[in-house]
């Protein structure tokens, strides 16, 4: 039996037929299981010669069964392995890249030069409070500046009862980091902001960049010198003059309006970009309107739980999309929102 066994085994050619022959002997019914009952009828002795002699048989034959199909399966791989080629030197089917928006290439690129400066990253709530995005910011509920924000407000009062609005402005951050951080701060708040709105220039939702600075001494001069680094490491170039202009904000006083000046030759991204909004004058420069600034009203440093007669300090706070705008030379806004590849890779977006 052991030599028939063995000899069947080690001829089988399929998976299948070694399956057979491990029925035939191992299984139930097979031949030397059926051996294996016969043990019971034996005495003692013999039943311990006996046994001892069927269980190695029954081991010899399992190997023996389990090395023949590693050796199967071993030569099946080797012929797989013979018949199949791969060509590792064939180039890869070329993916796709992605790229970044230009609104967040422009948001990256003003967060490097900010911190270059000393100032860190701060955020608020895009879903704000009337509290933070208007009262604080001494914007009381009979102001007319409310009115010219086109706010989106929600129906209902939250279970505070607070008014809940999309934030029309950058501003609250300012409000909360002081009550949150206190001071000195020198931060940057960049984010999402929603007005009722829609034209080339406008769309309902865009991006502002605040800044706040608060501490002790803090006056205009350090306000011009710090637009005036910010906006030539933003448009890469020395050449570039601001232009200070009273206006009127609640939250600042007094208020200035910047536009940067560059010279018309150039444009304000260098020779080959197209400008966007800039209106010549008669020294040859042209003016772009780019931020809204000033110093930090004193109502506004109070409401952020500083006393006023300790900190004083200046804000400022400009389109994300604008600037990105004036930078590469877009001319229609809402192209940024369209998700439209074409108009990335005509600015150069898209490898
Ligand atoms: N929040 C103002 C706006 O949205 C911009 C601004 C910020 C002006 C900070 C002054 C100081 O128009």
């Amino acid at each position: 039996l052991r030599a028939e066994a063995l000899a069947r085994i080690a001829e089988a050619q399929t998976l299948d037929a070694l399956e057979e022959h491990r029925l035939a002997y191992l299984g139930k019914k097979g031949s030397i299981s059926l051996l294996m009952k016969t043990l019971g009828g034996m005495s003692p002795e013999e039943r311990s010669e006996a046994g001892a002699k069927l269980n190695a048989l029954r081991t010899e034959v399992a190997d023996a069964i389990a090395a023949r199909k590693d050796t199967m399966e071993a030569a099946a791989l080797e012929s797989r392995l013979a018949s199949e080629t791969l060509d590792l030197s064939l180039p890869a089917p070329e993916m796709p890249m992605g790229s970044v928006h230009p609104v967040s290439q422009v948001m990256d690129e003003l967060a490097e030069i900010f911190a270059d400066m000393g100032f860190a990253v701060a955020t608020g709530p895009e879903i704000e409070d009337d509290w933070h995005n208007f009262t604080a910011l001494n914007m009381p509920e009979s102001h007319p500046a409310r009115a010219m924000h086109d706010t989106f407000y929600f129906p209902d009062a939250d279970e505070q009862g607070r008014q809940m609005l999309l934030r029309t402005h950058t501003s609250p951050v300012q409000i909360r980091t002081m009550l949150n951080e206190g001071a000195p701060l020198r931060i940057i708040a960049p984010g999402r902001v929603y007005r009722s709105d829609s034209d080339a220039t406008h769309t309902p939702m865009f991006h502002q960049i605040e800044g706040l600075v608060i501490d002790k001494g803090i006056h205009l001069g350090h306000l011009k010198w710090t637009l005036e680094t910010f906006l030539k490491a933003f448009f890469e170039r020395d050449d570039i003059v601001l232009r200070l202009r009273p206006s009127y904000f609640p939250f600042t006083e007094p208020s200035v309006e910047v536009d940067v000046g560059y010279s018309m030759e150039r444009g304000p991204g260098g020779t080959s970009r197209r400008v966007v909004g800039g209106s010549g004058d008669d020294d040859g420069h042209a003016w772009m309107e780019v931020l809204g600034s000033g110093m930090v009203n004193r109502r506004v440093i109070e409401f952020g739980g500083l006393d006023p007669d300790e900190w004083q300090g200046f804000a400022f706070g400009t389109g994300v999309d604008r600037l990105a705008m004036l930078k590469y030379g877009m001319d229609d806004l809402r192209a940024f929102f369209d998700g439209d590849l074409r108009w990335m890779k005509h600015y150069g977006f898209v490898g």
